[in-house]
This record gives structure tokens, sequence and C-alpha cells, in this order.
């Protein structure tokens, strides 16, 4: 784990954080990016071999590379520490089992990402007794209701990562506070440079680092911040044991992802918006689910929480199932893929084909299709997009 050094205070803006902390010249002999320390142990100092103490033992523990990834992550999220792990469900585990106990029960919204509910409902509920009640999540009364005297653990999503549903994060933070009890949040959607969960109260922010953070989807990584007392208790426990630590080469992808993320983003946003916007005026389109447009059935908590968007948008095809797979086949610049927050555009349809009570159960409408706006050029992705609706038109 990494918590801020005194030094890192000198980076005041996301852009200055994201390109230069930790760029530690003298300790790293001049070298303008920090190098991979790509060992699993360090040597003890002994009264005859001339070693210093550097503090790092072994790297599953600790590690100078990873050290300046978690630092870097932990001043944009306004964190006093950090912790990288493996990928981002390692992460997110390592999370929910800093809050939860045998017979513990968790609140969360039902558009979670898929992995994360199996591990809640599945992992959890039958080794552990977990119980798990499931909220829309944007009314707070629906989770005070929820609250039982062994809930240990709100865990929100915000916005969800298929729907872009929200939660009032202020409002969630401070019920669980009022009943002693935890929160997590996976913030991935919004990346550290949109929203800060801490700043409203909530415990513990994870992320994949797969997406935007490592941004050229060369790596699958996850990372922790929050207080310097719980990312203690995070490494000695979930990561020390479970042993799901990054490794130094990952960490310095991630390192070089970081440095761009803010100009990425913005070329993600607004390509993203000019997308969603085309896409809400096409007959083929039921439904778009975009944080960016004014229809955002949650606008209210759009404008109180992001101050960004990004390439990610959902909508519902306006057709039959097969209309809607043989304009995804017909795509050619978007890939068929499921992650997203990397260079290329993509594309995956979570519900299409299922009943709306199937999707319904999963928070998602039928026939939904979800886009990644990559980083080539719009007008080209949308020409793509126009070609494939029209193939899709002639199926009967
Ligand atoms: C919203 C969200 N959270 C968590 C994860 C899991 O991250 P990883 O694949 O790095 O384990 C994903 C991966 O797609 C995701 O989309």
């Amino acid at each position: 784990m990494a918590v801020l050094k005194p030094q890192d205070a000198q980076y005041k803006t996301k852009e200055d954080i994201c390109t230069h902390l930790g760029d530690e010249y003298a300790q790293f002999m001049g070298a303008i990016v920090p190098p991979i320390f790509q060992n699993s142990l360090f040597l003890k100092p002994t009264p005859k071999n001339g070693i210093k103490d550097s503090g790092f033992v072994y790297t599953r523990v600790s590690n100078p590379t990873v050290d300046v990834a978690e630092r870097k992550i932990a001043a944009l999220e306004g964190a006093q520490a950090a912790a990288c792990f493996s990928s981002g469900m390692a992460a997110i585990s390592a999370a929910i089992l800093h809050f939860v106990r045998k017979d513990s029960h968790v609140i969360a919204p039902h558009t979670i990402y898929g992995p994360t509910r199996t591990f809640l409902t599945k992992y959890l509920a039958d080794k552990f007794g977990v119980t798990v009640t499931f909220v829309h999540g944007s009314d707070v009364e629906e989770i005070r209701q929820a609250l039982r005297p062994n809930t240990s653990l709100i865990y929100l999503e915000s916005p969800s990562s298929l729907v872009m549903y929200m939660q009032d994060l202020k409002a969630i933070a401070d019920l669980a506070k009022e009943h002693g009890v935890g929160t997590a949040i996976d913030n991935t959607y919004a990346t550290p440079l949109h929203q800060n969960p801490l700043e409203y109260g909530i415990d513990l922010v994870c992320h994949t680092a797969s997406k935007y953070m490592g941004g050229h989807s060369d790596i699958v990584a996850g990372v922790v911040a929050g207080s310097k007392e719980r990312i203690e208790s995070i490494c000695q426990q979930e990561r020390e044991l479970l042993g799901a630590c990054m490794d130094p080469h990952q960490a310095w992808l991630l390192l070089r992802g970081l440095r761009t993320l803010p100009v990425r983003l913005k070329v993600h946003g607004e390509s993203g918006l000019t997308v969603a916007k085309w896409l809400e005026q096409q007959p083929q389109v039921k439904q778009v689910f975009y944080p960016g447009l004014d229809s955002h059935p949650q606008k209210d908590l759009v404008d109180k929480y992001l101050r960004g968007t990004n390439g990610l948008i959902s909508f519902v095809y306006n057709g039959s199932p097969e209309q809607a797979r043989e304009f995804v086949y017909s795509l050619k610049m978007f890939q068929f893929g499921v992650s997203w927050g990397g260079f290329e555009s993509l594309v995956v349809m979570p519900t299409v084909g299922m009943s709306e009570e199937e999707a319904g159960s999963l928070g998602m409408p039928a026939n939904l299709i979800r886009i990644h706006v990559g980083l080539e050029n719009v007008d080209s992705l949308i020409a793509d997009l126009k070609q494939a609706f029209e193939e899709s038109e002639k199926v009967k």
C-alpha cells in the first residue's frame, strides 16, 4: 500500500497529478519515467552488506513501481492511501471482504457489475451466509427500509456500466454513518477525474484500472482508495493473505495510462456526447442511456455528482432481436468484445434475445446494446453505425 507523501501535495490539479506525481528523478537516476522494479524481494541491511533499508521487503506486500501508481491514484481520489490489485475484481472483492462477516447483510443496487453480484449472491452467500438486498438505488428511503441489524455494507456502483444508473452518494453515506454501516463504491465509470466519492463520506472507492485508467486494453488491474487505517487493514489482510497483488510491470503500464488519462477522457467524453445525441435521432433506437444527455432519467444526480462523461453509451434497439444482432455483426469499426475504456470502439449486446422479465431481473431493459466510443474519428464512427443500422433494416 502507499500513503501519500508530503512532497505529493505540490501537485494541485488532476492533470499535474496524472503527469508528474511520483517522478522522483533524483531517486531514479534522472530517469524521466520511474523504472519497473521487476523483482520479488528486497535485501535487508546487515552490518556488513552496505545496503540501506528501503522499507521494501517483498513485492506481494509493496514495491516501488506499484507504490507510485498507488500514490497517484490516492491523490486523484483525494484519499489518504490506496492499494493496487491484480484486477478490478480483486480490488472489489477485497473491499467487500473488508466489511462483511459471517452472516452479514449487504445492500446493493441491482445494476451492479455481474461478477460483483455473483460474488455477493453466490460465493459469499453459499460459503459465509451473507444475504443481499437489491434496491433500485436512487431513493435513499428505499435503502433505509432495507437496513437490518446485521447490515454491514452498502455497496454502490454509480453510474453503473450498463444502463448508467446513479445513486445519491451523500444521502447514502449519511444514512450509513447514522447506522454504523460501511460504504464502498465501484467508481470506474466516472474515473477519479469526474467523481470523488470520498468527498461525500463514502468509505472506500474501488476501480477496475483495466478500463480508462489503463486506457490501452493491455492490462487487467484494480485499485482501492480510502483512509490510511482502512487501506492498511485491507493490505495486511485481504491483499497479503489472498495474494492478489499488482505486478510491477502492470503498475508501470498503468502509470503510462494515467499520464494521458485527462486528454483521452476529454475526447471520449466529447465523441460520446456527439454519438449519444445522434443515436437519439435514429428510428432504430428506442431509448439511449448516457449521463451527458438531458433525457437521462436521473439528470438531477448527474448534475450533482458527475464532472464529465465518457464514451460508454447503451441503447435499446427498436426492432426484433434478429435485427439487433444484424446491426451488431454489421459494424466494422466497433469490434464485438466485452470490455471498455481503451482506445478502441467496442460493442456488446447484454440483453438482446432476453425477455423483459429476464432482463429486468438484471436491472436492464431487453434488446439493450452497449457501445464504447473510442478515440477514432467521430464522423467515421457515426458512418459505421449508420451503415450497420441500414443493414439491420434488411432483416425482416
Ligand atoms: C464496472 C466494472 N467493474 C468492475 C469490473 C471488473 O474489473 P476487472 O476485469 O479488472 O477485474 C469491470 C470489468 O468489466 C467493470 O466493467
